[in-house]
């Protein structure tokens, strides 16, 4: 046989999505190296806050309060891990809530999602009750951080097969802290925990005047903490890497080891 070119061409490039998908990881991994690129993100997050640019969008009617890039690395984590149940802490409007419970819809898989808010409004939960996405919806009013609240969270989730947690409700040190206590057990083998609002920590300080947190006092430094004392959880790194504009810079964690 004649010797060509494609006779001596890498292996993985005989196999055109394993080309695609490498020539992307060597892409998301360089530009995540890239410290001008992020703090030009930086900036970006902290010039457009004082405009709340996360409250600009819906999903299926319902506002969320989320960056459309978050949302995209939750639909990607979804289909990768497929969970039967997705805990939310801090429901707001409900958009997360319907956006997770349409991507399970789409799963088909019977999963659902628990929401937790210490104050579930009566025109969020009017508009909640009506919506198409309803029948995989559960919610529970009371403190993320409550003992019964957490207890009755570990009821629902101990027959689920693979479980993913979203905190963000108060972003606290304290508060987040006690919530990775309460709710990474919970998290299966494989399956994440995210931790939105950890770019506090990378804001200027002050930026926040109405709210209990701030620059050393924010879900970032409780995740730090966290993962100091815990060896099964670790930042996806390359998920922040090919967001570079996220909410949540650190906040991605993976259960690496312990649980089920
Ligand atoms: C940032 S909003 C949630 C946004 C929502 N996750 C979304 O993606 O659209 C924060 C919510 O946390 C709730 N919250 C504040 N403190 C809480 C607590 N101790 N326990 C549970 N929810 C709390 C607030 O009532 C508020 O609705």
């Amino acid at each position: 046989m004649a010797q060509t070119a494609a006779n001596f061409a890498p292996l993985e490039h005989t196999d055109p999505i394993a080309a695609f998908h490498a020539e992307r990881a060597t892409d998301v991994a360089a530009q995540g190296r890239d410290d001008a690129l992020k703090r030009l993100s930086y900036r970006w997050i902290a010039e457009t806050a004082p405009y709340h640019y996360a409250y600009n969008f819906c999903w299926m009617g319902r506002p969320v309060i989320q960056f459309p890039q978050d949302m995209l690395a939750m639909q990607e984590i979804i289909w990768r891990v497929q969970p039967d149940l997705i805990v939310e802490t801090g429901i707001a409007h409900g958009g997360s809530l319907v956006y997770y419970a349409s991507m399970l819809q789409l799963l088909g898989n019977g999963g659902r999602v628990l929401g937790i808010d210490i104050d579930i409004r009566a025109h969020n939960r009017e508009a909640l009750d009506a919506h198409p996405m309803r029948p995989h919806i559960d919610m529970i009013e009371g403190s993320s951080i409550a003992e019964d609240v957490i207890a009755e969270v570990g009821r629902r989730a101990s027959g689920c097969k693979t479980v993913l947690v979203a905190l963000d409700s108060n972003h606290t040190h304290e508060h987040v802290r006690a919530e990775l206590d309460a709710y990474a057990p919970l998290v299966t083998q494989g399956s994440y925990l995210v931790v939105f609002d950890t770019v506090i920590e990378d804001m200027p300080p002050d930026m926040y005047p109405d709210r209990p947190w701030d620059r050393g006092d924010n879900p970032r430094t409780a995740v730090d903490e966290f993962l100091h004392e815990t060896e099964e959880f670790e930042v996806d790194q390359r998920i922040e890497d090919k967001l570079l504009i996220t909410v949540s810079p650190g906040g991605y964690l993976r259960r690496v080891g312990g649980g089920r």
